[in-house]
């Protein structure tokens, strides 16, 4: 803080959505800004229960936060009216002018396109609404009626803030190596979803940045087509525990043990400061609910000081369970 980017590693599904909302909580984050689309789900536990949000910014369980939606963004207006009713944000979520909507004839193209076949798209229709942005022709926000009482100057605001002092959080979606220009081509999403990127469809300049915190899952997965190095069967990731269905499609996510080169790799990219890693009570099950990094084995320990060594970021933050507070704080 105050202005932080939240950029996911691998291939998305990394722990953002409970890495924010630990730091709306604790960190008292007075303004959360989500990026990207509909396709990608952000999952929050409290309490026991279970959000998986498309739309609504991952900040939304601190009451005080508010919640923005970037210009760069691309709007599904069905999904944002549910959500924003099911997390009770009326008065507090904004939608930029400018953001692109995205309709249900893009989710039809995305799944009869010929281009597109093979690529293992979620069927949103990300790839298709971002043709037409491109093209030009696309409706945006302010031309939705339902999404008038929403329309908020996202970028101004957002700089305003930082300007004020107030913690802001940048709500990266998706993972880095499904980036437009940098992931494993063609198998990648519709938008280059690296940090720089984040700051772009937020509408805030790099120098305002002060952390890029990249999220690391312990062990890697991906759902879709492409390149997965070091996969493992799915028996083989029942049998390790990670195992994963996809909290938005619901389909099988594949895996493969965790990677240190291109950790260090996306570290650099990314320009990260801080390091998330979750999941590690996946990987060492002992270490499952611990909230202080000396209580960890041994071995994990051993593995967290690895990553920082390789990729020369410090881990501040560990996830020892699926509750947004069941993480090791070591700022
Ligand atoms: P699209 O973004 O729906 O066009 O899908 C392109 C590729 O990105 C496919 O392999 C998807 O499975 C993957 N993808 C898109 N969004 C997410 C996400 O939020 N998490 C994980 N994978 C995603
Ligand atoms: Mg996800």
């Amino acid at each position: 803080m105050p202005c932080t980017v939240i950029v996911g590693a691998f291939w998305g599904d990394e722990g953002k959505g409970k890495i924010i909302s630990y730091l709306a909580l604790k960190d008292k984050v007075d303004c959360c800004v989500r990026t990207g689309s509909v396709n990608a789900a952000h999952t929050v536990w409290m309490k026991g229960k279970r959000y998986a949000l498309h739309m609504v910014p991952a900040g939304f369980l601190n009451q005080k936060c508010r919640l923005l939606i970037g210009a760069g963004a691309n709007v599904h207006v069905g999904k944002f009216l549910e959500e924003v009713e099911l997390t009770k944000v009326h008065n507090r979520i904004g939608v930029d002018y400018q953001a692109s909507i995205i309709e249900e004839k893009h989710a039809i193209q995305d799944k009869t396109s010929a281009h597109l076949k093979g690529i293992g798209t979620t069927g949103w229709g990300v790839g298709p609404a971002l043709e037409e942005r491109v093209r030009r022709t696309a409706k945006l926000a302010r031309d939705i009626p339902e999404l008038q009482p929403y329309l908020a100057d996202v970028s101004t605001e957002v700089n305003e803030g930082i300007d004020a002092g107030k913690n802001v959080l940048l709500e990266g979606t998706q993972g880095f190596m499904l980036s437009l220009f940098y992931g494993t081509y063609p198998y990648v999403t519709g938008r280059d979803t690296s940090a720089a990127a984040i700051c772009s469809e937020a509408g805030v300049g790099p120098t305002r940045v002060d952390d890029v915190l990249i999220v690391y899952k312990s062990f890697i997965t991906r759902v879709g087509a492409g390149p997965l190095p070091g996969e493992i069967s799915k028996e083989e990731a029942i049998k390790r525990g990670w195992f994963e269905t996809a909290a938005g499609t619901g389909r099988d996510r594949r895996s493969a043990p965790f990677d240190f080169e291109l950790a260090r790799k996306v570290a650099k990219i990314n320009g990260a400061t801080q390091a998330a890693v979750t999941k590690l009570d996946s990987l060492f099950p002992k270490c499952q609910g611990v909230r202080e990094f000396n209580a960890l084995p041994l071995e994990a320990k051993q593995f967290i000081k690895e990553i920082e060594k390789t990729t020369g970021v410090p881990v501040v933050l560990i996830g020892t369970g699926p509750d947004a507070l069941d993480i090791i704080d070591r700022r």
